[in-house]
């Protein structure tokens, strides 16, 4: 995957993509990072990316001719971008869902605004307008970060299999099931007899009632969305009977 991330701060972003689990993809060649000034498309005397807002009130608007410009160096790359991603407040809400359909792709290319974002007449000229959350960030670079840690995870090779991705949370519609390692005791905190059982059913059924708990106990909106067995169904009936009594 080829991520092209245009931002007015490229150090912010630049080291993020060099360690871990990132930089190691990008050294093994399953991952890319092509972090872009987007001032270099200013092309005016002052460098000037940002304007007041025509009709007034506070901040700067990204010029839209500024960005074009980047839009189309990156219509130009090899392979050709999938999608043109704004980064917004007003995009439509991330999810792991969103996530697994752009892992799916070769290139995306974000933009990501600082001040009050970009001109509007930027929107005909991107694919998709993504919001991280219900919250305004100072810029979009933390959230095209998100975009990247979310979807490089899930491609093939980036992960080794000791970071598998296959049990997370939302991976299976569902939180997490809790985790445990050592010590065995921790300020009278012990571990879950039937981990150290041995016994894979009975280890896997555990795991799989305290993600069915700890959904609906914290996130009871995800159960609308999960396909659950009998089993789990009949488990979450009498979690809700001893919730209700
Ligand atoms: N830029 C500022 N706030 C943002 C948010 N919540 N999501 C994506 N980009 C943003």
């Amino acid at each position: 995957m080829l991520y092209t991330v245009y931002t007015l701060f490229p150090d912010l972003v630049r080291p993020w993509t060099q360690e871990a689990i990132l930089g190691r993809a990008a050294e093994a060649g399953h991952l890319k990072f092509n972090v872009r000034n987007l001032r270099d498309h200013a092309q005016n005397k002052w460098n000037r990316v940002d304007e007041s807002p025509f009709g007034g009130g506070a901040g700067m608007v990204i010029r839209v001719d500024v960005a074009a410009r980047a839009v189309a160096e990156a219509k130009a790359m090899a392979p050709a971008p999938d999608e043109i991603i704004l980064l917004s407040p007003a995009g439509e809400p991330f999810s792991q869902t969103i996530a697994e359909e752009l892992s799916e792709k070769q290139h995306l290319c974000m933009l990501c605004g600082r001040y009050e974002g970009f001109d509007a007449r930027l929107e005909p000229l991107v694919t998709r307008e993504i919001s991280i959350g219900d919250y305004v960030l100072m810029g979009g670079e933390i959230a095209a970060l998100t975009v990247i840690e979310a979807t490089a995870r899930l491609i093939p090779g980036v992960l080794g299999d000791q970071e598998s991705h296959e049990q997370d949370s939302f991976s299976t519609g569902l939180l997490d099931y809790p985790e445990y390692t050592k010590p065995n005791l921790f300020e009278g905190q012990g571990i879950p007899e039937v981990l150290k059982s041995g016994h894979h059913g009975k280890v896997a059924q555990w795991r799989r009632e305290r993600a069915l708990e700890r959904t609906f106990y914290r996130r009871p909106d995800l159960l609308e969305k999960v396909t659950l067995s009998q089993t789990d169904l009949d488990f979450l009936a009498r979690l809700k009977t001893k919730a209700e009594t």
